[in-house]
């Protein structure tokens, strides 16, 4: 009688303990074995990607507000990318040529961050001129031939 009340408490506990766990199991933004989630849930690191896998949206993902994307073959930023509210972007080492005009909308008002190294474009992403917050921006390794004039005075606002 005894013990079969303790182990009724036991289930019980354990019931609650997976419920708890389960609860607090966030999805990374990204679905990918090569996206790994900072146990704080902050910080995104994806290695070695050919493009930007799809986004997770929802109530359950985490809340990123570093990314970096290192080595692999992204080409293309589009505006369904990024997750919202980012403050750091980091891309080193893609051959990145394509990034829509809309690719910082989401981040526009918090991007405080930019380091792209390595990359292929040869016109400054006109997608920095909406960002309104950016305090540094550095691009390395990218042969630039075109500095949009408007894109620069944008940004000389605030970085
Ligand atoms: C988070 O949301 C996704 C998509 O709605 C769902 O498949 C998953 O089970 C959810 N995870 C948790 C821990 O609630
Ligand atoms: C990128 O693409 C090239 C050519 O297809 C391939 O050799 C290389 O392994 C790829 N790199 C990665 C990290 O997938
Ligand atoms: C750039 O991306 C846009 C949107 O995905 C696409 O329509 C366009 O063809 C791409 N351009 C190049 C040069 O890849
Ligand atoms: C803009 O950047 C400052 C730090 O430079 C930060 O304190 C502030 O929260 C940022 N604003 C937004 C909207 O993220």
């Amino acid at each position: 009688m005894m013990m079969d009340s303790v182990s009724r408490l036991l289930v019980v506990i354990l019931v609650g303990v997976s419920y708890v766990v389960q609860t607090m199991a966030l999805n990374c933004v990204y679905s990918n074995r090569r996206c790994s989630c900072d146990p704080s849930v902050t910080f995104v690191t994806c290695n070695d990607l050919d493009q930007i896998p799809p986004l997770n949206t929802g109530g359950n993902v985490t809340e990123v507000t570093s990314l970096t994307f290192q080595g692999g073959n992204i080409t293309s930023i589009t505006r369904s990318s990024l997750p919202l509210g980012l403050t750091q972007i980091t891309i080193i080492g893609n051959p990145l040529t394509n990034i829509s005009d809309d690719a910082l909308d989401a981040t526009a008002a918090t991007l405080q961050y930019v380091y792209i190294e390595g990359a292929e474009f040869s016109n400054l992403p006109k997608a920095l001129k909406k960002v309104t917050n950016l305090t540094q921006l550095s691009i390395v390794d990218t042969a630039i031939q075109d500095w949009d004039i408007a894109t620069l005075k944008k940004l000389g606002a605030t970085v």
